[in-house]
């Protein structure tokens, strides 16, 4: 049966991915820690499209955790023909005050298991000369962040990773895209225990969606979501590194910097 697998789809973007393909008419399974949240959008999606919509409660930063996942969907008889690497999350604050655990964690699970899904996925994809691998990364990934150094620099890697991909997989009908969103209205900061940065406007997870979308038909190898983070994007490329990473710095310093305000896990970890 063919069938989307979408991690961390209990809120936010992977939420609106289960949303916008179950209304599509694609079976989906659903993987996120929170089992009583999959549980009633599986119910809510079954019920209101004529899809299948199964899930798998697990935690993705733990080593084992995507050999378990890609076991069940052989167990289950499900063919992965979409794979929608979404789950993760970020911290904030002075990385010298973060806490390191909490730092490996981010690691093990936007990096780690995002390419262990990736290449055990990947590989009945080709096999079968078609399939479709989204990458979620981010604006962040396009620079150095300073005060969010390690998650910038996860989705770094998740969109370099994803463009090299692309570009292997298209002899083997394997489309590999790396979307990269900005400021979106999810739990994203609820998770990271921080405020929501006053000084972006945000979009919606839908909005993301639409962009993930149009990117899969134009056949990219990844996309922006939302023209004003195009734009800052593009602007920065014309500038040395340093100096964009001086101005993010000057921005984030007064809300994440040491000595100031900081919300960081890593404040609370420590003060514990
Ligand atoms: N919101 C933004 O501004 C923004 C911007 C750029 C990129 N992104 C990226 O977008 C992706 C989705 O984030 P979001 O904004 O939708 O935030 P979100 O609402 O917090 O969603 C994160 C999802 O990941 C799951 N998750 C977290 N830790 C997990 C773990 N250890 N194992 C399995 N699932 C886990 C969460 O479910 P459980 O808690 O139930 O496990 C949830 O379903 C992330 O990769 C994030 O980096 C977000």
């Amino acid at each position: 049966m063919n069938t989307t697998l979408i991690t961390g789809a209990s809120s936010g973007i992977g939420e609106a991915f289960a949303r916008r393909f179950a209304a599509l008419g694609r079976n989906v399974l659903l993987v996120a820690r929170s089992e009583d949240k999959l549980v009633s959008l599986c119910n809510e999606l079954g019920r209101i499209n004529s899809i299948r919509a199964q899930y798998v409660a697990m935690d993705l930063s733990k080593s084992d955790s995507p050999a378990r996942l890609f076991e069940e969907t052989e167990k289950r008889g499900l063919v992965i023909d979409m794979l929608i690497n979404n789950a993760g999350f970020g911290s904030m604050g002075e990385f010298a005050n973060l806490d390191l655990a909490r730092e490996l964690e981010m690691i093990d699970l936007n990096v780690k298991a995002l390419v262990d899904l990736t290449y055990r996925f990947l590989l009945p994809m080709r096999a079968r000369k078609h399939g479709t691998i989204i990458n979620v990364a981010s604006t962040a990934g396009f620079q150095p962040v300073p005060f969010m150094a390690t998650y910038a620099a996860t989705k770094a890697f998740v969109l370099c990773l994803s463009e090299a991909l692309w570009e292997e997989n298209r002899p083997h009908g394997v489309h590999v895209m790396a979307l990269c969103p900005g400021v979106t209205d999810t739990n994203f900061f609820e998770a990271a225990q921080i405020e929501m940065p006053p000084m972006r406007s945000s979009q919606s997870p839908e909005d993301v969606v639409d962009t993930a979308l149009r990117g899969l038909a134009r056949g990219k190898s990844h996309i922006v979501s939302g023209w004003t983070n195009l734009l800052m994007i593009e602007s920065e490329r014309l500038v040395p590194r340093s100096f964009v990473a001086r101005i993010a710095g000057r921005a984030l310093r007064p809300h994440f910097g040491d000595g100031d305000k900081d919300t960081s896990v890593g404040k609370e970890a420590k003060d514990k």
